[in-house]
C-alpha cells in the first residue's frame, strides 16, 4: 500500500513538472535571477552599492591594468626632482617621432607653436601669454620635468595627464625635446 502511494506521487511529481513543457514555447524559468542581469541604470542609486553609487568603486590601493604609478608629487619641491632624475623609459628605438608630432600638435602646438618657440596661434592670437620657448636657457628643462609639467600642469598651463596616457606622454616629451634642440642649433 505504501509502495503504491510512494509511486503516486512520483508519477504525479513527473507529470506536473513535465507537462508544462512544449519545445515550441520558451519554457518556465526557475529564479530567473541567475540568468537574467539586474538592469541598473548608469546613474541609478541603488542599494545594493555603498553610498547610494551607481556603481562600484575599485578596491582602494589598486591601479588600473596597463597603468603604473607616478611617484613624484604635486609641487615644487617634486618638480624639481623629476627634473634631475626622472628618465624617458624610452629607448631610442621606441621613440616614434610621427606620432609624438602628431600628439604635440593637437594639444601643445595652439600655445607653444610648432616650433616650439612659444609662438602658437593663441600667443599671436594674444589669447594668452607667457609661453616659453622650449630653448629658453633659465628653464633648462629636462625630460623629467617635461613629463612633470604635462603630467600635473605648471601655472597657466592645465594637467594633460588624461589626454594622453603614459606613452603618449613620453612620446611628446621625446618630441620637446627634439624641437629644443632643432631650437638650439
Ligand atoms: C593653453 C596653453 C598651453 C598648452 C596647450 C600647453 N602649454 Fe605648456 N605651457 C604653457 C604656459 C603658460 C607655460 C608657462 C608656465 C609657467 O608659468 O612656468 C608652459 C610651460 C611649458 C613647459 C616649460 C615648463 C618648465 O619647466 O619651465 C613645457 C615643457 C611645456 N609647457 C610643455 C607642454 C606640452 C608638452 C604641452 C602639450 C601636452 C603643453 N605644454 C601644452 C601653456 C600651454
Amino acid at each position: 500500500m505504501k509502495g503504491i502511494v510512494k509511486i503516486t506521487l512520483v508519477v504525479m511529481i513527473v507529470l506536473v513538472s513535465t507537462s508544462c513543457k512544449k519545445d515550441s514555447r520558451p519554457n518556465y524559468q526557475f529564479m530567473p535571477n541567475m540568468y537574467e542581469p539586474v538592469g541598473y541604470e548608469t546613474y541609478g542609486q541603488y542599494d545594493v552599492f555603498p553610498d547610494e553609487q551607481s556603481a562600484l568603486l575599485p578596491a582602494e590601493g589598486t591601479i588600473a591594468r596597463g597603468y603604473s604609478l607616478f611617484d613624484y608629487g604635486n609641487s615644487n619641491e617634486e618638480y624639481m626632482r623629476a627634473k634631475l632624475e626622472l628618465k624617458s623609459p624610452l629607448s631610442s628605438s621606441d621613440i616614434d617621432t610621427k606620432r609624438g608630432k602628431e600628439l604635440y600638435t593637437i594639444y601643445c602646438g595652439i600655445c607653444h607653436g610648432t616650433k616650439g618657440a612659444g609662438q602658437g596661434y593663441l600667443v599671436k592670437r594674444e589669447k594668452i601669454l607667457g609661453i616659453p620657448s622650449y630653448a629658453d636657457a633659465a628653464r633648462a628643462i629636462t625630460e623629467g620635468s617635461i613629463y612633470h609639467t604635462v603630467y600635473y600642469g605648471k601655472n597657466a598651463m592645465g594637467s594633460y595627464a588624461n589626454q594622453l596616457d603614459e606613452q603618449e606622454r613620453w612620446q611628446v616629451v621625446a618630441y620637446v625635446m627634439k624641437l629644443k634642440g632643432d631650437l638650439e642649433k
